[in-house]
């Protein structure tokens, strides 16, 4: 990530309203349609998700849900651009079928899936959560996803595994910021195997009840609300269950900077700037940062023995 203006810094809050609201893939294929009809007839008629609308809704801390033209337009993928007003433009041609994602490593049953299979083979869920990047910004996003436990449970890790590794598509023609030599590409991410089964980390196919766009980490991306932006790896083709910590890109970009847990903190500060508070998309002003990200209640069971400003 790269420096941020202080004007861009600010606020936040806690856990999901989990109406099960679609309950198969072939609801998010029906959103798509509707998707597709409505762009058809101009993008200034569709209004069906503005914030007049569904944005009305609210998290469980009261939060209003992001709009989804911020959500669809402001966006970090390093792979398209660092300007997050470009991502958007750059990424509408991605090619995301065929996609396929390989699991595998340390599992009784690897496999490769058809990103369809996953689809149909589990329930899709919507999950309301808030997600707070690094930099300082925040949103409240309503993900359709399904927990990441359901394909580990398949797939069975064997006693040796110990933590997840994930990685993005490397393609650098696709993917014109893979040819920036300063980052170690693709794109990997990790999470310590409890974390991983979390009932609140998820793999998110969708947004908004529409299948998930490409600069959003079509078509499957991770989401794990209660650590920074960053842990939540877009447009993934590998998971592969490991015994040694994955080392990720950011680690490898700047140790000292962003480390493996990357919990949402407000008392372990970036080396350059503070993470006390927090702007979130649409509102003025900064709010306070929450520990955990607002999700302390459920996951800080999981770092009770650990020195949170060590393992940052
Ligand atoms: N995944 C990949 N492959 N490449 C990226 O550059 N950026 C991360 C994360 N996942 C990134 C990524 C960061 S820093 C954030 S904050 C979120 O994606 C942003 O997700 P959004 O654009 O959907 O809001």
């Amino acid at each position: 990530m790269q420096t941020i203006r202080s004007s861009e810094i600010t606020p936040e809050h806690i856990y999901v309203s989990r109406r099960k609201f679609m309950s198969s893939a072939s609801k998010i294929a029906v959103g798509a349609a509707m998707m597709a009809a409505c762009s058809r007839q101009s993008d200034s008629t569709d209004t069906s998700l503005d914030a007049g609308n569904i944005s009305t809704d609210v998290d469980e801390l009261g939060d209003s849900w992001t709009n989804y033209t911020s959500i669809a337009n402001y966006n970090n993928f390093y792979e398209f651009s660092v300007n997050k007003e470009r991502v958007a433009a750059m990424a509408q041609d991605f090619k995301i079928t065929p996609w396929e994602i390989d699991v595998g490593g340390l599992v009784k049953n690897p496999g490769r899936y058809q990103i369809e299979n996953l689809l149909t083979k589990f329930d899709q869920e919507e999950r309301v959560y808030r997600l707070r990047c690094v930099e300082g910004w925040s949103m409240v996003v309503p993900w359709m996803g399904f927990p990441l436990k359901r394909l580990l449970d398949e797939v069975e890790p064997t006693m040796n595994a110990r933590y997840v590794r994930f990685e993005t598509l490397y393609d650098p023609v696709q993917l014109p910021g893979q040819n920036d030599g300063w980052y170690s590409w693709p794109y990997v991410e990790g999470l310590r195997l409890d974390e991983a089964f979390h009932d609140l980390t998820i793999l998110a196919t969708g947004i908004y009840g529409r299948t998930l766009l490409p600069q959003n980490g079509a078509p499957l991306r991770l989401v794990v609300p209660w650590k920074y932006g960053f842990k939540s790896i877009k447009s993934i083709v590998r998971i592969d269950l490991v015994d040694q910590q994955p080392i990720t890109l950011w680690m490898k970009a700047a140790p000292n900077e962003y480390g493996f847990y990357a919990n949402v903190n407000p008392n372990v500060h970036h080396p350059r700037w503070s993470q006390d508070t927090e702007r979130r998309i649409g509102e003025l002003g900064r709010r306070d940062t929450l520990l955990f990200n607002g999700y302390a209640e459920q996951v800080d069971h999981l770092y009770s023995n650990m020195d949170l400003q060590h393992n940052f």
